[in-house]
């Protein structure tokens, strides 16, 4: 079966060349088709063009006269399983008390883990999926999901594998990261080291038997995992397969930007605590950094320093990084706003940061991110634009009418 889309008002984010990361100046560029067509077979992009270009029959027809179409979004950082809302902390932090106070008395990534190995799996992964749901309505084609939420092994295996059924059980790309390494369980408070063992030695063994995880992340920051924890954790990965990602520098200037490029790791994220050495680092090596405008936003504290990042040449991905504590959302199109306007990014730079350099930070560029012959036809129809810094600037609202997956509209 062929789907056609024809007369396309505008198609954003055409793959002109290899699909790579775009750094620097080139973040700014994003190529256009006007008065456009695209054809669909199974679930692949087999024509693109302008209308005069068209060649031959299709089986359906799809008149888009007057929308624009684009690559779904690709949100490479989220923790979406998750047991139920933290609304009590959101009283106490609107109230006065910051994010690691919370924590420490207990509040935070401990009482959602409570939470979560309270709660029974069919209904943890019902909860996932109605996420999961409600993002590929707003546009997301290819996500990633942590564990981190259970901090046993009997939970994070549980994480994982409801993971992988959201993968199997929905038609947009799902990958998975295991992060046992989210914060210390309390049975584990006066024992660190034992923890830490039971990541290498218990959890990431069968993880690695079932094939339950893509990456391995850290949470390496003040007053959760050391450098040097970190680094025994990732090593350890590394063996497995497992490729490192890193939550670094979210509270303070923690070493894990250094420790991510070290460890050739995927990506670093968040990135709010950052100052010029990170970013000379950053600038040698392949890592990618990703920022969340989400949860400055939500939490109130700094942004990560991408106009200075992207103006030294770093090449960024901007993710949502979705979660019951510091960023309850997972709206790319409010993540584009935040992105331009608090930091400072052009519309095209935060559009790239969530469609192309997305797809990078999941190592899923040859198929998302960009529209082209052989990839993925997992696109966006929007309601009339006129020009894409019209998805920021009317902030808030979703300009997303229908996702197209395939030959199928969702
Ligand atoms: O990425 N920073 C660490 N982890 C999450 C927050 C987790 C939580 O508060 O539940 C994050 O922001
Ligand atoms: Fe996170």
């Amino acid at each position: 079966m062929r789907l056609r889309l024809e007369n396309i008002h505008t198609i954003y984010g055409i793959q002109k060349g290899p699909s790579a990361l775009k750094k620097g100046k080139d973040l700014s560029h994003v190529d256009t088709i006007h008065n456009a067509f695209i054809d669909i077979e199974k679930n692949e992009i087999v024509a693109v063009g302008s209308m005069d270009q068209v060649e031959g029959y299709a089986d359906k027809y799809m008149d888009c006269t007057g929308k624009s179409i684009l690559p779904g979004w690709c949100d490479s950082h989220t923790h979406i399983i998750f047991a139920t809302s933290r609304h009590g902390e959101y009283r106490m932090r609107i109230g006065g008390k910051s994010y690691e106070e919370i924590a420490e008395a207990g509040g935070g990534i401990l009482n959602s883990a409570a939470k979560l190995r309270e709660m029974d799996e069919a209904e943890l992964y019902d909860s996932a999926a109605q996420r999961v749901e409600e993002l590929i309505k707003t546009g997301t084609v290819l996500l990633e999901i942590k564990s981190g939420y259970g901090l046993s092994p009997k939970s994070e295996l549980t994480m994982l594998r409801i993971a992988r059924k959201l993968d199997a059980s929905y038609p947009i790309k799902i990958k998975s990261t295991f992060l046992g390494a989210h914060a210390i369980p309390e049975w584990y408070k006066n024992d660190r080291k034992a923890y830490i063992k039971e990541i290498c030695d218990v959890m990431l063994p069968q993880i690695a038997k079932e094939q339950l995880a893509d990456y391995c992340d850290v949470f390496c920051d003040k007053g959760f995992f050391t450098v040097e924890e970190s680094r025994i954790i990732l090593q350890k990965a590394k063996t497995f397969g497992l490729r490192p990602k890193i939550h670094a520098n979210e509270l303070a200037v923690s070493g894990g930007v250094q420790l991510a490029c070290e460890m050739d790791a995927l990506s670093c994220d968040h990135l709010e605590a950052m100052g010029q050495e990170e970013i000379d680092v950053l600038l040698k090596h392949d890592t990618i950094p990703v920022v969340l405008p989400g949860t400055s936003f939500y939490l109130n504290i700094p942004y990560a320093p991408a106009r200075k990042m992207i103006d030294q040449g770093v090449g960024l991905a901007i993710a949502s990084d979705y979660n019951p504590g510091s960023t309850p959302s997972g709206n790319m199109e409010l993540l584009m706003s935040l992105a331009c306007i608090k930091m400072k990014l052009s519309p095209e730079e935060a559009f790239n940061g969530i469609t192309i350099n997305g797809a990078c930070a999941l190592e899923e560029e040859q198929e998302y991110g960009s529209i082209a012959v052989g990839k993925k036809a997992h696109l966006i129809m929007t309601t009339p634009i006129q020009d894409l810094a019209q998805l920021s600037y009317f902030y808030g609202k979703s300009h997303v009418e229908n996702v197209i997956l395939g030959t199928k509209i969702y």
